[in-house]
């Protein structure tokens, strides 16, 4: 059997290089309408789509922010919205020289037959729908589940969450659908002839983030860790190996190695990063073009220091940041919904930026 590379491959491979350029990372911005409402609520706002649309604003038009991040993810209403001065955020984005992206999973959901565990739902449609994000603008696309270490892990847990990143994946950069989908989203993509089968198909040519974030919360130790995240990365290449996906175009979001929230042990910097590296150098091909590490619920400089750890030697992969919390909470404190307090709080966004910039070049000094 002959596997069709995407039309896209060449892109693909470029889009990746792009956002894992050197001392630049992701900015995650794409929390759902609920998890938006919350951040909003901590600052004593209502979660209405003006004050979403003022808060996104605000973190796309920092001056200069794309000399540190190189790629935003967005979540589906922003990647459609106008900023309050009327542009489209998508636009914006590009002026900055920042790649738009898409969270398209749809969210967890209870997994029948385990310790409490879940799974991440998405894959149906999921086709027709990032064609129609691709002519919305993004070029890259993130798919977050999740793995307990105190509910388990399961054997079920990880392996539903590896074959979901998979697939999820492949259909992110190689599309089977036919132009029946291009049809229904009256948006065509690039159509190519399959000359197997006589059928026109689409690609969707989407660089996709595999994000299995493997949660904090526990009082294990950091040995726990780095062996449920060997388990969770060998299973989901894997997957990925099976579903046939290019390596060379997919970004990784992993977790970093370290103790459980409630442990009793604390780990260094140094101690993070030897883990972290030891993890990524067994399990992870050196053709992934780049690692944009989670933050979390790490405080901020916890996350740049933990990266400028992992920075102070060579590694064959860019190793770099996709935070949203580590980005963004004192931006958002600072902020506090006053226009007046906007330049402030972009001053806030743009210093964690550049403190994960140096991280990303092994440069940050606290
Ligand atoms: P945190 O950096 O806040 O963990 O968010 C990561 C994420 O997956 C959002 O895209």
């Amino acid at each position: 059997m002959v596997v069709r590379a995407s039309a896209y491959a060449d892109e693909l491979v470029k889009t990746a290089k792009t956002i894992a350029s050197p001392g630049r990372g992701i900015l995650a911005m794409d929390e759902s309408n609920a998890t938006c409402g919350k951040r909003l609520a901590s600052i004593g706002l209502e979660n209405t789509e003006a004050n979403r649309q003022a808060y996104r604003t605000l973190l796309v038009t920092a001056p200069g922010l794309g000399q540190y991040i190189s790629g935003a993810i967005l979540f589906e209403e922003t990647l459609y919205q106008s900023a309050v001065d009327g542009r489209k955020i998508v636009d914006i984005l590009g002026e900055q020289g920042i790649v738009p992206g898409i969270k398209v999973d749809k969210g967890l959901v209870p997994l029948a037959g385990s310790n409490n565990e879940s799974w991440c739902q998405g894959l149906d449609g999921l086709d027709a729908r990032e064609a129609a994000y691709y002519q919305a603008g993004a070029r890259f696309c993130k798919w977050r589940t999740v793995v307990s270490i105190p509910n388990g892990p399961s054997e079920l847990a990880v392996k539903e969450a590896a074959w979901g990143l998979a697939r999820y994946a492949a259909i992110s950069q190689v599309a089977v659908a036919g132009l029946f989908l291009a049809c229904i989203i009256n948006h065509p993509p690039v159509e190519i002839i399959d000359i197997d089968n006589n059928n026109v198909r689409q690609d969707n040519g989407l660089v996709p983030i595999v994000e299995p974030e493997i949660l904090l919360d526990g009082e294990h130790g950091i040995e726990r860790t780095f062996e449920v995240a060997q388990k969770v990365w060998a299973e989901t290449f894997y997957a990925m190996a099976e579903n046939n996906v290019m390596f060379e175009g997919i970004l990784l979001k992993p977790s970093m190695v370290t103790p459980g929230a409630e442990s009793k042990d604390k780990a260094t910097p140094e101690q993070v990063a030897e883990y972290t590296l030891k993890l990524l150098h067994r399990r992870i091909p050196p053709s992934v073009p780049g690692i944009m590490f989670l933050s979390g619920g790490q405080s901020e400089v916890e996350a740049t220091q933990n990266l400028n750890a992992m920075n102070q030697g060579p590694n064959p992969w860019h190793v770099s940041f996709s935070y949203a919390r580590a980005l963004q909470n004192t931006c958002l404190k600072t902020w506090g919904g006053a226009p007046e307090n906007v330049k402030a709080a972009q001053d806030a966004l743009l210093l964690r930026a550049k403190a994960n910039s140096l991280a990303q070049l092994g440069k940050y000094t606290s």
